[in-house]
């Protein structure tokens, strides 16, 4: 064999080696179990672990608030507004992203170097919906049709609105629980569900439904209107 043989064969294998360690990768990272647990990289983990996760759970699954591992989710909200709310947090809700502005607990390059990571280990092949995530984008809600379709698609988990539910599921026309969450949290749990704990996002499926289908935008809009309408009556 020659000697320039030998080059090529052992370059070839080099190719080859590097080809798998890219490829393979990600293979790895689009089998859906690896996703949820995929772990971000380690400056990022570091900060999330001291800054969201008690709240969003480890690894971006489990928490009290929004699975953050999720990559339609990551896709469909984009990396301008989660730069946003990593360093400002949700306006009138209970995010403090990573902490009080005049606290500087992250510069600018901090926190975008944290939501690539995100990006990068949760958001991969992830797809924006075709309806928006904002509630600045959305159309306004009408609270009579949002109670139609509450009672079609949310009701049999949820219960009517006041009702005690004892399902793990909960109420969500309680007005403790409506004090806590933005019309964007609401909004944002119907849209992409809590895939974690059996809510259904947006498509479905809503198990009680005559015809299984997706949810509009508009109904989107106007079931948050019709949840929040529930807890001005009560007060
Ligand atoms: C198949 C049952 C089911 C259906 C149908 C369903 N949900 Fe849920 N929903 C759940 C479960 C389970 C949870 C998670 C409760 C928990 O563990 O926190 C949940 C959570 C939620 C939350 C709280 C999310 C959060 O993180 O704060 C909201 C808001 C919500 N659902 C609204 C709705 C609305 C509105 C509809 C109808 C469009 C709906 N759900 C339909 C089962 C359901
Ligand atoms: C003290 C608990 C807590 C901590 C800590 C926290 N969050 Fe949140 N986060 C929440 C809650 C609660 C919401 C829902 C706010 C609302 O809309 O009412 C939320 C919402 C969000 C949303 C938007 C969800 C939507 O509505 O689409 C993002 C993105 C987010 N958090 C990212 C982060 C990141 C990144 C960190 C760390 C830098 C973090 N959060 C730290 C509790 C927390």
């Amino acid at each position: 064999m020659s000697a320039a043989f030998k080059n090529i064969a052992a370059l070839v294998g080099v190719i080859v080696a590097a080809a798998c360690l890219q490829a393979c990768g990600k293979i790895s990272a689009t089998d859906p179990a690896d996703t949820v647990v995929a772990s971000l990289p380690q400056a990022a983990m570091t900060n999330y672990a001291e800054n969201c996760s008690a709240c969003h759970g480890a690894n971006g699954v489990n928490g009290a608030a929004r699975q953050l591992a999720d990559a339609n989710y990551l896709a469909s909200v984009g990396r301008e507004a989660l730069i946003n709310i990593t360093t400002n947090g949700v306006p009138g809700g209970f995010c403090p992203g990573s902490g009080p502005a005049s606290l500087a607990h992250w510069n600018p390059k901090q926190v975008a170097e944290f939501v690539d990571g995100m990006l990068d280990a949760w958001g991969k092949n992830g797809v924006a919906l075709s309806i928006p995530w904002s509630v600045k984008l959305a159309p306004a809600g009408n609270a009579s049709n949002g109670q139609a379709v509450y009672a079609a698609t949310c009701q049999s988990c949820h219960g009517a609105p006041g009702a005690t539910v004892a399902s793990a599921s909960g109420s969500v026309t309680d007005p403790n629980y409506l004090r806590l969450i933005t019309d964007q949290g609401l909004r944002s749990a119907i849209l992409f569900g809590r895939p974690e704990r059996g809510m259904p996002g947006w498509s479905g499926p809503f198990p009680h439904q005559a015809v299984d289908r997706k949810l509009s935008s508009q109904e989107i809009s106007d079931v948050v209107v019709f949840l929040r309408s529930t807890a001005s009556q009560k007060q």
